[in-house]
């Protein structure tokens, strides 16, 4: 029978038994999958793995911050890397999706790429492939899905890397990381945390993105989630976030007409993020959440809920 603890025992002897003696480099996003993933290599390896941390200016508020210092009380080896000005000149703008994927994802590999050409003699690239993204990747070679939208976290490395792949979590499903994660330790406000994309709040800016868009997305997004923290919401949430939209509609202050930001709220319940359906959140906290956001997000003077579910829609906008 599967168990968390002999998957434990099992991986790390079986991570051993690969890599040796060898150095690894890993991509820590702050999520749950990379996040366990180094602590299963921390647990084999211990100072052979590096890791390194990429602030890509399109984290949440304080994110970037706030997960290192947790990475170093964890104990790992861990660089963090704030390269936020690289990515927003590489956004520079860029209004479509997937050129914005694009954008991001070429940054992050330059910026990763970078970093891991001053560690020494690395051999290996450690990922915390989940086996759902497994499955996707290999739909996306040549399935019907295969131009929805580009991941760009799965399918590896650049050829100039020529670093042999180790990924632990390859053969299991996100519950069960979440309780190999929870026997290996780890801060059940980390293990809990809600699937976050790799190019951030990059795919929920619709439009160019520039640093005061970012900035304010990150306070709505902070308002909304705290909010569901405090009313003890967001757990029954398997992700949600904000969108700020590419459109201006009047508002009154006061005496004074507005003509400012709309942003869109979405909370969606799910298994796998391959469907999903929208949350009947409480009106009543919807109604509390929308007032903070307008009173205390400039710039912002309207605030949707989206009923959409997937299919049809997705659950990012972009
Ligand atoms: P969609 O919007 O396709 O999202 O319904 C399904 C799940 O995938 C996440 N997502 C991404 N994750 N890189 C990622 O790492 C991406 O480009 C990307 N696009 C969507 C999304 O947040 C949701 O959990």
């Amino acid at each position: 029978d599967w168990t968390p603890d002999s998957f434990v025992e099992e991986t790390v002897e079986a991570i051993q038994e690969k890599v040796g003696n060898d150095k690894v480099v890993l991509g820590l996003s702050g999520g749950v999958d990379s996040t366990v993933a180094a602590v299963l290599l921390n647990k084999a390896i211990g100072k052979n793995l590096y890791c390194i941390f990429v602030n890509n200016g399109l984290l949440r508020k304080n994110e970037f911050q706030n997960v290192l210092k947790q990475y170093e009380g964890m104990g790992l080896n861990v660089k963090g890397v704030d390269a936020s000005k690289r990515f927003l000149e590489a956004l520079k703008g860029i209004e479509d999706p997937e050129l914005k994927r694009k954008a991001i994802g070429n940054a992050f590999i330059e910026v990763f790429d970078d970093e891991a050409h001053k560690l020494e003699d690395v051999k290996w690239l450690a990922q915390g492939t989940i086996y759902p993204d497994v499955i996707e990747s290999v739909s996306a070679t040549g399935g019907p899905s295969a131009t929805i939208k580009s991941h760009h976290n799965v399918g590896g490395l650049p050829d100039f890397m020529k670093l042999k792949i180790v990924e632990p979590l390859r053969a299991i499903f996100k519950d069960e990381v979440r309780r190999v994660g929870a026997t290996l330790g780890i801060d059940p406000e980390l293990l809990g945390r809600h699937p976050f994309p790799g190019p951030g709040l990059g795919i929920r800016i619709l439009g160019d993105i520039t640093a005061e868009k970012v900035r304010m997305l990150q306070e709505v997004d902070a308002i909304f989630i705290e909010g569901l923290k405090s009313w003890g919401l967001y757990d029954k949430v398997w992700q949600a976030g904000a969108m700020l939209l590419p459109v201006n509609s009047v508002g009154v202050m006061g005496d004074e007409r507005t003509y400012e930001k709309c942003v869109a709220l979405r909370a969606v319940e799910s298994t796998d993020g391959m469907t999903a359906d929208w949350v009947n959140l409480p009106y009543e906290f919807l109604q509390k959440t929308s007032n903070d956001i307008i009173n205390k997000v400039k710039g912002v003077n309207r605030v949707v809920y989206d009923i959409s579910s997937k299919p049809p829609a997705t659950i990012e906008w972009e």
